[in-house]
């Protein structure tokens, strides 16, 4: 059974392939997956991925079953087994899967479904890696000694995770920064950690990752992290001229980075969410076929 449940399963040629097929998805390539079915489960609360992967299985022509973990037997006690076990029972070819757990999907590896990772706890987001990937090739062509800064709540960052480990395979060289307590020993084999002034002016790709207060237990002050930590206009003014701004969203505007950022030419966060569409299209594409 194919399944995508994290960026490191993928070799440097199927994820040049899945960013080559996400790009003919874009630029108007069809398949016909009329005859499969998708549910998306998610556990916990999303915007763009969900409506992202949806969209995805709609212009691959698949039916989409609609799931509402908050409406399910989820909350009578039943199992995230028993749930996926269910719905593979009634016919669902795909099962899209966002839930709190780290590697929550290896309970279900024994179920006959196809399995997207939408994300596990603080694990992998291969799919957000995904379109990162298409962004970055967008406007460089290549990953290779591309200078990437990483920036912002890395302790609890499944982004950083997916894009550290696939970025650093595709050649790229990874830099860190935010809080220190938040750099912790898994990124030290890709890149260091420094100042976000230190950064700035040598970059190629600025990403920043959300402040995600709802994983912490106690919420570090947050006032002055744009000043200390985050992109401000006058950062924004010392970055190279082709240098280009991500963040994965949903931004916390004012804290991560200044307001008049989110929009301003360098940043492509926007660019992302349209390119998750196609990059999820190319991963759906990948555990449906032999492609
Ligand atoms: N980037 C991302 O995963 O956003 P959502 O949580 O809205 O899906």
């Amino acid at each position: 059974m194919k399944n995508i449940l994290s960026i490191e399963q993928l070799s440097v040629g199927q994820i040049q392939k899945l960013i080559d097929r996400a790009i003919d998805f874009r630029n108007g390539v069809t398949v016909d997956f009329s005859q499969k079915k998708a549910m998306n489960l998610f556990f916990e609360d999303s915007t763009r991925t969900h409506t992202s992967f949806q969209a995805a299985e709609m212009n691959l022509g698949m039916r989409v079953l609609s799931f509402d973990a908050k409406g399910s037997s989820v909350n009578k006690g039943e199992t995230l087994y028993d749930t996926v076990r269910t719905i593979q029972s009634i016919g669902v070819d795909l099962a899209v899967i966002r839930h709190p757990h780290d590697e929550y999907y290896k309970e279900l590896e024994k179920i006959d479904i196809h399995i997207i990772n939408a994300g596990d706890g603080k694990g992998q987001h291969p799919s957000q890696g995904m379109l990162d990937l298409v962004t970055i090739f967008d406007h460089f062509k290549t990953f290779k000694e591309l200078k990437i800064g990483i920036v912002g709540d890395l302790r609890h960052s499944r982004v950083a995770h997916s894009d550290s480990y696939a970025l650093s395979k595709l050649g790229a060289h990874l830099f860190y920064s935010g809080p220190r307590e938040w750099y912790s020993e898994e990124y030290k084999k890709f890149g260091p950690h420094r100042p976000i002034d230190d950064l700035i002016e040598e970059m190629d790709v600025i990403m920043l990752l959300r402040i995600q207060k709802e994983r912490m237990q106690n919420v570090v002050a947050f006032e002055n992290y744009l000043e200390h930590h985050g992109l401000t206009v006058e950062r924004v003014n010392k970055m190279k001229e082709n240098a280009i701004i991500m963040h994965p969203a949903p931004v916390n505007r004012g804290v991560e980075l200044a307001d008049e950022v989110v929009e301003c030419e360098k940043s492509v966060i926007f660019e992302q969410m349209t390119n998750g569409v196609y990059a999820r299209m190319a991963m759906i594409e990948h555990v449906l076929t032999d492609k």
